[in-house]
């Protein structure tokens, strides 16, 4: 099939920074030729240094790079301060919230807020720098106040994304020995108000010695427990603080957050980002990227609980001096119109959103957006899963109106920022390819010795230089850190970064991811780990094994379809009572993102001699595919023709 192109219009051209595929070039070429200058160069325009650094980069301790050694900074000062010059009176965040209440809130706003809620912290609960603290909030302008209150006194936050349960809550807070929870009473969820801060009583039932304290926000006032001497109320407390707090003097390296995310194994990983190297790519890829400009009002649809959040909706926007909006619910509440209206009245410039998010709204109102003015957009983006041509096309033809390039970032909690994407007014675009590497990210599709793989060669997507927004390590567990990212490709010998994705090359050099190598899957653009959903429901007492795969989903990206062998031969009379119990486990477990939307009671599962699941087996009987593969090597392959039987019933 041949693939559309379609090269940026003179409109995006004549304002975008980076205007052409040679000034594109020109910057990889600099970074080819003296990559620490370039990133030298980089750090000193973008960042306003307490100290400067003395050296770019320390590979000495490879794979646990460090920047800007020596130099000194404060984030909060980097989003905030530093543009109160120019911009104090400009709205930095825009807030809606589900039910249509509004709020605006300018940079001297936001000063005294972060202020007043740094000293909070500080002086009534004692947080210091290096103290973890966990941020379990609905979309709220006060999500962000916290954020960027830790970064201010260079406490270490973990949001944890509002739909975990408190098992989950629980989990993260123990592995991060936080100090303090700051939570909301609620928030307002498909037209309903929905609790949060009862969660947090559930998680901190037991074995969370090391919270002092939990900080309520007031959102819907509904009626919520207290736990006296624990329990502090924000916004009584808040307007006692004074506005006034001197930023924490930050280390390059120190570490700004913690954000656990999914792998391969049950236990969720505490990816740890860094204070100036992070800053620095967040804001750099906000003005190459989303090319935001003084007047423009950016717009991205994430979650603060999950990286695009911290990156692309607080940090980067904020360190750019840009308008960000927030906004609370869910994107059909009251009806699939809600964000093309919310487009036109606040005349959205650039809009970044997710592949699923799109074919939801391609579904539910393919022509709906034909009722809005959406002319404000320049720009479009996506991001969390490989978006398919169609959904693209309609993004392009009916969000964009066919003029506003779509930038299609591939990143990860662990990159910090954009690794691959188009520049929006350099690149020609191709329909669900997210083009080319950004100038200064080595990101290549190699083989395991590092060899690059020709066109239309699978591969592994790697990326062999170190980058300043780079995942530092994992909480607490170095060692897993290496095997995680650094024992599965090498260049030249050494380690180099795998991401867990594969992609490939086509005849151009551009750049198609093809999805997750490992036991991870993408639902709603949420990242789940299959060994997660498995402990979970393993859990469940009649449950003797189980494995858990993902099968394509036209709208969610891939639904969970989770293989359950039961203990007893009982049989399965009861089987609908036992899907629904299990479901419970996992919603308690993790939440209701990583609810199983199949489950199949089989007899067995096909596995190697050696034990090991043949999930490859399993994938293609989900979605109910031929297969190909080998099974005279399981240890039962009678196994495999048993389990398509229970499937196709
Ligand atoms: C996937 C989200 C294809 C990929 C920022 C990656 C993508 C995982 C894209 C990271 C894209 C993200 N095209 N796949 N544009 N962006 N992914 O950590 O599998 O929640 O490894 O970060 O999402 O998910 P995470």
């Amino acid at each position: 099939m041949e693939t559309k192109v379609f090269e940026p219009g003179s409109e995006i051209k004549e304002r975008a920074r980076i205007k052409s595929m040679e000034e594109y070039r020109a910057l990889v070429e600099e970074a080819n030729k003296d990559y620490e200058g370039f990133w030298g160069r980089l750090a000193k325009e973008k960042i306003d240094w307490i100290e400067p650094y003395k050296q770019v980069l320390d590979d000495s301790n490879a794979p646990f790079y460090k920047w800007f050694i020596g130099g000194k900074l404060n984030v909060s000062y980097q989003c905030i301060d530093r543009h109160l010059d120019k911009r104090k009176n400009k709205a930095a965040i825009i807030w809606e919230g589900e039910p249509g209440d509004k709020r605006i809130i300018t940079y001297l706003e936001l000063y005294y807020e972060v202020n007043r809620f740094a000293n909070l912290l500080k002086n009534r609960f004692g947080i210091k720098k290096g103290d973890r603290v966990v941020i379990y909030m609905p979309m709220i302008p006060e999500a962000a106040f916290a954020m960027l209150a830790c970064a201010r006194i260079g406490a270490i936050h973990s949001v944890v994304f509002g739909g975990f349960s408190a098992e989950a809550l629980r989990d993260r807070i123990i592995d991060a020995k936080a100090k303090l929870v700051i939570t909301a009473d609620g928030a307002y969820r498909r037209g309903k108000p929905y609790l949060l801060k009862p969660v947090v009583d559930v998680a901190l039932a037991k074995d969370c010695e090391s919270i002092e304290a939990v900080l309520v926000v007031r959102r819907n006032n509904e009626e919520i427990k207290w736990h006296e001497g624990r329990d502090y109320d924000y916004n009584e407390l808040i307007v006692q603080e004074s506005p006034n707090c001197e930023p924490e003097i930050m280390d390059s390296e120190d570490p700004l957050f913690l954000l656990y995310t999914s792998g391969s194994t049950g236990k969720p990983k505490g990816v740890q980002h860094s204070q100036a190297g992070y800053i620095l790519w967040a804001q750099t890829t906000m003005e190459w990227v989303f090319d935001v400009k003084e007047n423009d009002t950016y717009w991205c649809t994430a979650d603060v609980g999950w990286i695009t959040g911290h990156t692309y909706i607080v940090y980067g926007p904020l360190a750019a001096g840009a308008t960000t909006m927030m906004y609370e619910g869910v994107p059909v509440y009251p009806d699939a119109g809600r964000w093309w209206r919310m487009i036109e009245e606040y005349r959205v410039n650039q809009f970044y959103t997710a592949p699923t998010a799109i074919r939801l709204l391609h579904k539910m109102g393919e022509n709906e957006p034909d009722k809005y003015d959406l002319s404000s957009l320049k720009i479009l983006g996506t991001v969390g899963e490989p978006i398919n041509p169609d959904a693209w096309m309609w993004y392009f033809m009916k969000i964009g109106g066919g003029e506003c390039p779509i930038v299609d970032t591939w990143w990860q909690t662990e990159t910090g920022g954009h690794m691959i994407s188009p520049l929006p007014g350099a690149t020609p675009i191709k329909p669900g390819s997210a083009t080319f590497p950004l100038p200064g990210i080595f990101a290549e599709i190699i083989d395991q010795e590092g060899n690059k793989k020709e066109p239309n060669e699978k591969g592994y997507l790697c990326i062999t230089k170190p980058w300043p927004s780079m995942i530092r390590t994992i909480w607490g567990d170095d060692e897993r850190f290496v095997k995680s990212y650094y024992s599965t490709c090498k260049k030249n010998g050494k380690p180099v970064y795998f991401s867990g994705d594969g992609a490939l090359y086509d005849e151009e050099g551009y750049i198609w991811i093809t999805g997750r190598m490992d036991d991870v899957i993408n639902v709603y653009g949420h990242r789940l780990g299959t060994a997660e959903i498995e402990a979970a429901i393993g859990h469940h007492p009649r449950v003797a094994e189980v494995a858990v795969v993902g099968k394509p989903d036209d709208i969610k990206g891939e639904s969970v379809f989770a293989f359950v062998v039961l203990k007893s031969d009982e049989g399965v009379a009861d089987e609908l009572e036992i899907m629904k119990e299990i479901n419970k486990v996992i919603v308690k477990d993790i939440g209701p993102i990583a609810k199983a939307d199949e489950i199949a009671f089989v007899p067995g599962l096909p596995k190697t001699r050696s034990g090991k699941i043949m999930r490859r087996i399993l994938r293609a009987i989900a979605k109910g595919e031929e297969i190909k593969q080998d099974t005279s090597t399981l240890e039962d392959p009678s196994v495999v023709e048993k389990i398509i039987e229970v499937v196709k019933r």
